[in-house]
């Protein structure tokens, strides 16, 4: 595996791949890898000649200063688990080379639509500045494809929105959550919870599978509200439970008029904040296709 810090490196090396003929795959991180992130390139290194993987944390989607200062950083091990999955190359870029004086702005993109609710008001300006450094760094690296998780439902979904509104080349394929044993969703912040609370968090996961089942019975607003209560542990503390169209975002109140139902949530476990989500009701068009 090869390691760039330049935009103009790591342009002339995939320049000459794709003059090759051969397929680019690209999973943007902020790194603190965990498996979660090794399962995306997974995907992208079965489906693709050549797999990149970003590590940036990206100073523009974060609203609080002591948020982008405490995020875990250590490109060293980061390195060695992409070299590990088989990466063909690390673009590890300085806020200079993403964000030089001629691009410090993001595409014209209006995503009001998908950032009414949820992780939308609860943190102003952050999907602006996902899809500013996203929009940035798929025109630097040019991929056939690009890979996300379903960890982060809103995103990807906004991505998808950004290459289809700006009618960009690449494809987006979206990837299962991969998830603890005790069902807890992995995360780069999970490092920041005690053993105890680590394991105690299998608490949301067990509350999304319950309104799945649920949804069978009951309307959404009542396991909504049932959800609320029961994440409200005196350690744990709900921001929202919402289940909601998986395309619009918008909320159900008759099952059967939808054909994506998704229930997504954030808890506060003392100081961390954690997000999850689950499908409810039927398949996600962006997962990549089962083999027969
Ligand atoms: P980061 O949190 O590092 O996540 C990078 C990618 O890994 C995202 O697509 C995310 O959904 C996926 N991911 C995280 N945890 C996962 C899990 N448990 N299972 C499956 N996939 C998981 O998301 C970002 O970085 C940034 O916002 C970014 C898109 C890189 C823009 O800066």
């Amino acid at each position: 595996m090869k390691t760039y810090k330049r935009v103009s490196t790591i342009k002339k090396y995939l320049a000459s791949h794709r003059r090759k003929k051969q397929t680019i795959g690209f999973i943007p991180t902020m790194g603190a890898l965990h498996e979660g992130h090794v399962s995306l390139a997974k995907a992208s290194i079965e489906e693709n000649d050549i797999t990149v993987v970003s590590v940036f944390v990206n100073p523009t989607q974060f609203n609080q200063t002591e948020d982008l200062k405490k995020y875990p950083r250590n490109l060293e091990k980061d390195a060695a688990i992409l070299k590990e999955a088989g990466v063909d190359y690390l673009f590890a870029p300085s806020v200079n080379q993403v964000y030089p004086l001629s691009k410090k702005t993001g595409p014209k993109l209006d995503i009001d639509h998908l950032t009414f609710s949820m992780e939308g008001p609860n943190r102003p300006g952050h999907f602006e500045g996902v899809v500013q450094v996203v929009h940035r760094l798929v025109k630097i690296t040019n991929p056939d494809l690009i890979y996300m998780g379903q960890k982060d439902f809103q995103q990807f979904t906004i991505i998808q929105y950004m290459l289809t509104h700006l009618k960009m080349r690449t494809r987006l394929r979206v990837c299962p959550i991969i998830r603890e044993e005790n069902g807890l969703a992995m995360s780069s912040r999970n490092q920041r919870l005690s053993k105890k609370i680590k394991t105690e968090a299998s608490i949301i996961y067990n509350n999304l599978v319950a309104a799945k089942k649920a949804l069978k019975s009951k309307k959404p607003d009542a396991i909504e509200r049932k959800a609320m209560k029961d994440l409200k542990t005196g350690v744990f503390d709900p921001e929202y439970f919402e289940i909601v169209d998986g395309y619009t975002f918008k909320k159900i109140t008759n099952p059967n008029r939808h054909k994506l139902i998704v229930a997504c949530t954030a808890v506060w476990a003392k100081k961390v904040r954690l997000i999850d989500n689950m499908i409810l009701k039927g398949e996600h068009l962006l997962y990549p296709k089962k083999k027969k």
